[in-house]
């Protein structure tokens, strides 16, 4: 008997064991005690870290680090585009800031259809007749006024020091500077600063951009949207073709909004609301997965990819119909979000063959795909988590750029359904809930998300990558909950993403075994494995069983985590 207790006593020792050590056996991020900030650039990451390190907590980070991103990654960050950030303060509150752009007054349903109605090519992505009123500067000054503990003259020192310092040229900053230098011709009428022959290690200084955050520091946010500044943006952006003027400006607002919040196992999944799909899209494939045993069929098997595969596709056709800006149509948000229904849209689905999405809805489209938005994620010394995706939409946005300002402007129109069955620059095909009218938010994908496990932190996590981000940050989560992977591990991991339409599973090349190709292939998928594809760009940070917090950053970009 004594023998068996012992056992017992043994065998509890070691399953509480190997619990601790659950997803902290593959630790390759980087690991701090306390505080982190994971973004798309060093010199990003390392002001956030700075403003901690002074006291300050995740929403003055959050200031810092997004304008830091303006300033080092002007591919995405911004602030002539928009964003939202999901937080969890450290008592457990949650909440959602929507600063997306809007459309301007003067815009209309069919301002991108010719007279037969068809779309306009071009026209909703690229120069002034694009841009969207940014949200960006009311945000971070929204978010940091309520929740911050430092001055903005705190925050926003380091940020214009780095840009009249400059900024290192990376590799493949260089590549991406080269690749757009066609459409910045094309678009501005006058030579700029990104005309120039960057190469790495070359330095970009970004004087305007510090002159126009110095008038922001002095004047406040209404330099941007009623002062010096939000006159000489409307007038160039006027003399460039587009339509918003000082008007749009000054009644640009950015708004509190309540998170989507779902359970998935003893995870609770907090992530953003509309004009994002991105928290109802999470949700639904969440709740179309839950049932399925992921674990037992192991990471990226073909039964694992076909389970994911079909709730995604089931999700983004609801996308295409039921999501706008919820200030402008009824979204059925909690039917939506309900486990009943994706349960029962799952119910079409057979391991034996796969659906074909014209049998959901139909539809044909080409898909051009684009990575360029920004994500970061920052938890603080106090214990708040705040995750943040911002963007200017396509890879610097219109390309349109100011030289008198010194920033690009986004071409977040596009992100309407210009034309209902049309598709946008993502393949995503938009319905009447998301058709343009004046002063209304666009449709996004961006899916900022926080987790907690068992009721604690757990998690921050989001992307860029247009519509992958939902299923990217769906597989990030599934990777540590279901793989026991950690952090770094997980986000390394290949990732796959379907849309509805095209009806097709898009991989990153070269990185799934080919017997699983071929078996998907034998059971009616059509794979699309193309050259230099990469899904998502995520930066998460995973706070351990030990409360060290671990990190994320993507290698598939210069994305870089430091923290204390
Ligand atoms: N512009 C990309 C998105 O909002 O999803």
């Amino acid at each position: 008997m004594k023998k068996i207790i012992l056992l017992f006593i043994i065998s509890l020792l070691f399953t509480s064991c190997n619990q601790e050590e659950e997803n902290s056996n593959q630790l390759k991020g980087l690991v701090t005690e306390k505080a982190m900030v994971v973004s798309a650039r060093a010199e990003a990451s390392k002001i956030g870290t700075e403003i901690l390190n002074k006291g300050g907590n995740a929403f003055d980070a959050m200031m810092a680090t997004e304008l830091a991103l303006a300033v080092s990654y002007p591919v995405a960050g911004n602030i002539g585009g928009g964003g939202f950030m999901v937080y969890r303060k450290n008592d457990g509150e949650i909440g959602a800031l929507d600063y997306r752009e809007k459309a301007p007054l003067a815009a209309s349903k069919d301002m991108y259809l010719d007279t037969e109605g068809n779309v306009i090519k071009g026209k909703s992505t690229s120069g002034a007749t694009a841009v969207g009123v940014p949200g960006t500067i009311a945000g971070v000054f929204k978010a940091q006024e309520k929740f911050g503990v430092l001055t903005v003259k705190e925050v926003l020192t380091p940020v214009i020091a780095l840009a009249k310092k400059g900024v290192l040229v990376t590799k493949k900053q260089e590549k991406r500077i080269l690749k757009h230098q066609k459409d910045f011709k094309k678009v501005n009428k006058d030579t700029f600063i990104f005309l120039d022959p960057w190469k790495e290690g070359d330095t970009i200084k970004y004087i305007a951009l510090a002159n126009t955050l110095e008038r922001i520091l002095k004047n406040g946010r209404d330099e941007f949207y009623k002062g010096e500044t939000a006159k000489k943006l409307a007038k160039f952006v006027q003399s460039n073709g587009g339509i918003i003027t000082e008007d749009d400006l000054e009644k640009y607002e950015a708004k509190w909004r309540t998170p989507i919040t779902f359970m998935y196992d003893n995870l609770k999944i907090i992530s953003m609301s509309p004009p994002s799909s991105g928290g109802i899209c999470l949700a639904q494939i969440m709740n179309g997965i839950e049932s399925f045993d992921l674990q037992s069929y192991g990471h990226n098997s073909v039964k694992t990819m076909q389970v994911i595969t079909e709730a995604e596709r089931r999700a983004y056709a609801d996308r295409s119909y039921y999501l706008g800006d919820p200030d402008f149509v009824n979204i059925p948000r909690d039917s939506l979000i309900s486990k009943a229904y994706s349960k029962n849209r799952m119910r079409s689905f057979s391991f034996e063959k796969a659906t074909a999405s014209k049998d959901i809805l139909h539809g044909s489209i080409k898909i051009t795909e684009s990575m360029e938005t920004t994500h970061y994620s920052i938890i603080d010394q106090y214990g708040n988590a705040v995750s943040v995706t911002t963007t200017l939409n396509g890879g610097f946005g219109s390309k349109l750029y100011s030289s008198e300002l010194g920033f690009f402007l986004n071409n977040e129109m596009d992100d309407f359904s210009s034309k209902p069955g049309e598709p946008n620059m993502f393949g995503l095909i938009g319905a009447k809930a998301n058709e343009i009218a004046p002063e209304k938010r666009m449709l996004s994908s961006m899916t900022p998300t926080i987790v907690e496990k068992d009721g604690d932190l757990w998690m921050v996590v989001g992307t860029p990558g247009g519509s992958t981000i939902i299923t990217s940050v769906l597989q990030t989560i599934l990777n540590v909950h279901e793989f026991k992977m950690g952090m770094q591990e997980s986000v390394n991991q290949p990732r796959f993403h379907h849309q509805w339409l095209p009806d097709m599973i898009m991989i990153e090349p070269n990185q799934f075994e080919k017997n699983i190709i071929e078996e998907l292939r034998n059971i009616g998928y059509t794979i699309d494995e193309r050259n230099s594809r990469l899904i998502g760009k995520v930066d998460a940070i995973l706070v351990l069983k030990n409360g060290k917090l671990e990190a994320g950053a993507d290698p598939r970009g210069d994305d870089t985590a430091i923290g204390f």
